[in-house]
């Protein structure tokens, strides 16, 4: 007899100061798949990951997260219904392939030397000075920085800019009333700016990534709110992730002084699998949601149309089945799957990939070269949460 939902076990209780990885870990012990209160069924392996992103038989969330948080209008719900990350099918392709191409893989790589200098000019001031609250004074600032000046904004509007996308990005979770009302107000205003940003370079075209973008939608079937969404999204998908990522990296690199010498010894060497590694072991996105669009048998359990799916990434990354002794955190091994799954898979996979990587890159380098004694002052930072963007501690380091 097939079994149903039902049969599916319920995640275990959480145990008071139980790590988010360990927590995940119980719940695939029990078996391949657990459903919580809401009926969402999560899968935990990397081949539940891939099963899951297989667009023939499941669908992007699109507005139903908004719905489920009780919001109805507003400029996040905005966002949400016009942004690339949340449609499907041909409104899909139509939001992604314009942002592909002007994204392509030579502009992004021309931006390598522009980023490594912003890095040093970040860092060396802050040689020497005490506690440096990494978060704030670093991670934070240079994704969004990058992406401010990406899409054309001054430089002296970035930090706004960037308060703005970080207040803003807190309404994409479930949040009190108060957080959503300052979230919206930021979302309101990042969109005026690019709407501002937009208007000027229709009224002087330049050699530069906006320029070019609206180069390929002009006459295209997007309206104007889709367009503008379109760059409000690139600078929410790769603000707070990238931030995460780059806390979450420094943080074990220094919690393992061994492999931390290493990237100081051959920075160019050992970067960029140090970034490979920091990103799988401690994955800045907690989980991948779909929901079925036909009736589907996975591992003995019959998942209905309609059935909200999560995979998680805290598990897949570290399924024995792909990575050897997987919660070991080792900037040597070669493991690694082609593609990084952090990034995701199937048609939703990230378009921001090689721009993270340089930025993380470029920023542990700079650490490397202008830091080699870079040391914690206090405890590592601490991620938390099992879906979408995982939520981000504080981290104090001495530079
Ligand atoms: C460490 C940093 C990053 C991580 C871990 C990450 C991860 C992801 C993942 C997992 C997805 C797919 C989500 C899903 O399938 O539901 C995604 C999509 C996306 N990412 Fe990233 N991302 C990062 C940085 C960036 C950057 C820097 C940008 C651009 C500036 C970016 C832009 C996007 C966009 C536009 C999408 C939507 C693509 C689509 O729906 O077709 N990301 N990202």
């Amino acid at each position: 007899m097939t079994r149903t939902v039902k049969d599916i076990p319920p995640f275990p209780d959480y145990i008071d100061g139980q790590g988010d990885h360990d927590f995940m870990q119980a719940a695939w012990r029990q078996g391949p798949l657990a459903r919580d209160k809401f009926g969402i069924v999560s899968g935990f392996s990397m081949a539940q990951m891939e099963a899951f992103n297989d667009d023939r038989w499941t669908r992007q969330v699109e507005l139903e997260a908004m719905w489920a948080a009780g919001v109805t209008s507003g400029p996040m719900f905005d966002f949400v219904r016009d942004m690339v990350l949340f449609a499907n099918g041909q409104t899909h392709r139509n939001r992604r392939g314009p942002l592909v191409r002007t994204f392509a893989h030579k502009v992004i790589a021309e931006l390598r030397p522009g980023i490594a200098e912003r890095a040093e000019r970040m860092i060396a001031p802050l040689r020497g000075t005490g506690a440096v609250d990494f978060v704030a004074e670093i991670a934070g600032p240079m994704p969004a920085r990058v992406i401010a000046a990406i899409i054309g904004a001054p430089e002296k509007d970035t930090d706004l800019f960037a308060r703005h996308v970080y207040s803003a990005i807190r309404g994409l979770s479930i949040c009190s009333e108060e957080i959503r009302a300052e979230s919206d107000a930021d979302m309101a205003a990042l969109y005026r700016y690019v709407a501002g940003l937009i208007a000027d370079r229709r009224a002087a075209p330049q050699e530069d990534f906006l320029t070019a973008y609206l180069d390929r939608v002009a006459g295209g079937p997007l309206d104007e709110n889709e367009v503008r969404a379109q760059m409000v999204g690139l600078v929410v998908a790769g603000s707070d992730t990238t931030r995460g990522a780059l806390t979450a990296t420094v943080s074990q690199l220094l919690l393992h002084p061994d492999q931390w010498a290493m990237l100081v010894s051959d920075p160019d060497r050992w970067a960029p699998a140090a970034v490979s590694e920091g990103l799988r072991f401690d994955p800045v996105i907690g989980s991948l949601a779909r929901i079925s669009t036909e009736p589907r048998e996975v591992e003995g359990y019959l998942l209905p149309k309609g059935t909200f799916v999560a995979a998680s990434m805290l598990t897949a990354l570290r399924d024995p089945a792909i990575y050897a002794d997987p919660n070991r955190f080792d900037i040597t091994r070669s493991d690694h799957p082609r593609l990084h799954p952090v990034f995701g898979g199937g048609p939703h996979r990230c378009l921001g990939e090689a721009l993270a990587r340089i930025e993380l890159e470029e920023a542990l380098k700079a650490l490397a070269r202008l830091a080699p004694d870079l040391s914690l002052d206090g405890p590592p930072v601490r991620l938390r949460g099992y879906g979408a963007v995982r939520t981000l501690g504080p981290m104090q380091v001495r530079i």
